[in-house]
Order: C-alpha cells, then structure tokens, then sequence
C-alpha cells in the first residue's frame, strides 16, 4: 500500500511509528523515468521501507522559463510508484517547504563554484537548501542520488558529513537510453530531430583526446558547448540543443576503456 503524504505534519505522525525501520529516501522533481526507478528499486532492495518526495524546487532554477516548462505528471508519477510498491509518496507544496520564504539557506563555497555552480548561478544553494529541508523533515537512514548529476551528488555527500547528519549518501549508475543518452525528465522537450541528435553527445564527451578536444567535435556537431571539463576522476559536459540544456559525466577510466 503506498501512503500519499501532502503535509509536513502529516508526514510527521506517520514517520513517528516507524521505530526499528530501515528507511530509505529518494528526493526527486517527478517526471519519473527509469533513471528514477533504478534509484527506487535499490532503496526498495535496501530498506524496509521507501519514501519518495516529488517537489519541482523553484529556488534552484536560474532560469524562470526552465521552471515552468518543466514537466509534471503527478497522477502519472503516483501510479508508477504505486506499481513499485514504494511505501510513502511525499508532495510538499511550496509554502509548507518554505515558511521562511527561502530566507535562511544552505551554502557550499568550493565544488559549487564549478561547472553547474558556475554556469547555474545560486542553483546549488536552492538544491542543498530544499535537500536538507527534506532530509530534516523525512529524517532517512539511507538517501538516494543519481551519477547522471555527480557534482550534486558530491555537493549532497559533503554536506551531510559536514553537518554530522546520521544517514547515509548513496550514488547509483547513470541509467542511458539505448542509444547512449542519459535519461532525462528534460529530454521530453527535445524534438525528435534534437533527441535522434542528442545521443552525439555522450559519444563526443567521452572522445579520448582533451577535454578541449571533446568541446571542439561537440561545438562541430551543432552543440551549444557551456563546458567540458575534468574533476574528480571524471569528465563532464553541459550543452546545449535548442531550447534544451544536457549534462553528463564519465570517469576517466571509463574514457580510457573506450580506446
Ligand atoms: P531529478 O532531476 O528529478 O532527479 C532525482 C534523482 O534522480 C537525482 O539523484 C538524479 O541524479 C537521479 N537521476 C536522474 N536521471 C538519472 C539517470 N538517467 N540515471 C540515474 N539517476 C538519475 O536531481 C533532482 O531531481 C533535484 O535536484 C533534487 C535532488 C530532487 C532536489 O530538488
């Protein structure tokens, strides 16, 4: 039976009678795909119980048109986390998540200033804010983040640690579309000549050469490049097509396997 959960005091007296239980969180904008499932199913493998929060978090959109095109399906999304067998869907609204009106907010001054931080301005302080909102009020054990956005998740991890949260930060593999392109709620908007377009990007970003060189065959290709970069052990890329901005991320030895 999954529990749809509105309210933050709603969702309070349930978490109160859940003494012993494992719980396992994945925070999410919905539009879910299977990328979102992987992260679901392995919460659900890994707890006794699994929340999932479908919040489109305004305070991390630089970009106001981005936020109100973003897709949302909540009747769609309730019914396929019904079929998982996910035990509590949490829908805050803004003003219940908000009482101080985005006020008071969470910041971090090193891996935020990179990348997304640098061509997102403020997107990682609207992203660890409404994070550690959630994790404040669903209060996990174990908490569930994807690769596919690897700085956010090392931003997540970091604060946890720094802020001595007693729950767990997991990373779960990029789930890709047959041909290659990372799952995205956004690729929804791509045409289909963008989206048949769009699988050059992982293949480009991974090229074995520079970073320079991977930015170069990308701006060749018809991609609007913002960066491509390495950090981490990784590379990582953000284009634009159209009106669609991607991201992506491979580890470096995952590139040097490609040879
Ligand atoms: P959203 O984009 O909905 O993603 C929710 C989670 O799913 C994130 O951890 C993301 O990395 C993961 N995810 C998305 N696509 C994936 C894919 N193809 N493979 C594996 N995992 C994937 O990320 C957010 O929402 C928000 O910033 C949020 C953390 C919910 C805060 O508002």
């Amino acid at each position: 039976m999954t529990a749809v959960i509105r309210t933050v005091e709603e969702w309070k007296k349930v978490r109160q009678v859940m003494p012993g239980e494992k719980l396992g969180f994945v925070p999410t904008m919905g539009a879910l795909h299977p990328g979102h499932q992987s992260l679901i199913e392995r919460s659900l493998r890994e707890n006794n119980k699994t929340a999932v929060s479908i919040f489109v978090n305004p305070t991390q959109f630089n970009d106001r048109s981005d936020y109100e095109h973003y897709p949302r399906n909540d009747e769609k999304d309730i019914g396929l986390l019904r079929d998982l067998g996910v035990h509590y869907v949490f829908l805050p609204d803004y003003r219940d998540l908000y009482p101080d009106n985005f006020t008071v907010r969470i910041s971090e001054t090193e891996v935020s200033q990179a990348m997304e931080g640098a061509s997102r301005p403020g997107h990682f302080d609207g992203v660890l804010t409404v994070v550690m909102k959630l994790f404040s009020i669903i209060l996990p054990d174990r908490a569930y983040f994807g690769e596919k956005d690897y700085q956010q998740y090392l931003l997540v991890k970091k604060m946890a640690e720094a802020l001595f949260l007693p729950l767990e930060v997991v990373a779960c593999p990029t789930v890709r579309d047959t041909d290659g392109l990372a799952l995205s709620s956004r690729n929804v908007l791509l045409s289909a000549e963008e989206r048949t377009r769009a699988a050059l990007f992982p293949q480009l970003l991974k090229t074995t050469g520079t970073p320079q060189e991977a930015a170069e065959l990308l701006k060749k290709a018809g991609f609007v490049v913002d960066y491509v970069e390495e950090a981490w052990g990784r590379r990582f890329g953000a284009v634009r097509l159209g009106k669609v901005r991607l991201i992506d991320n491979f580890s470096l030895e995952e590139i040097k396997r490609e040879v």
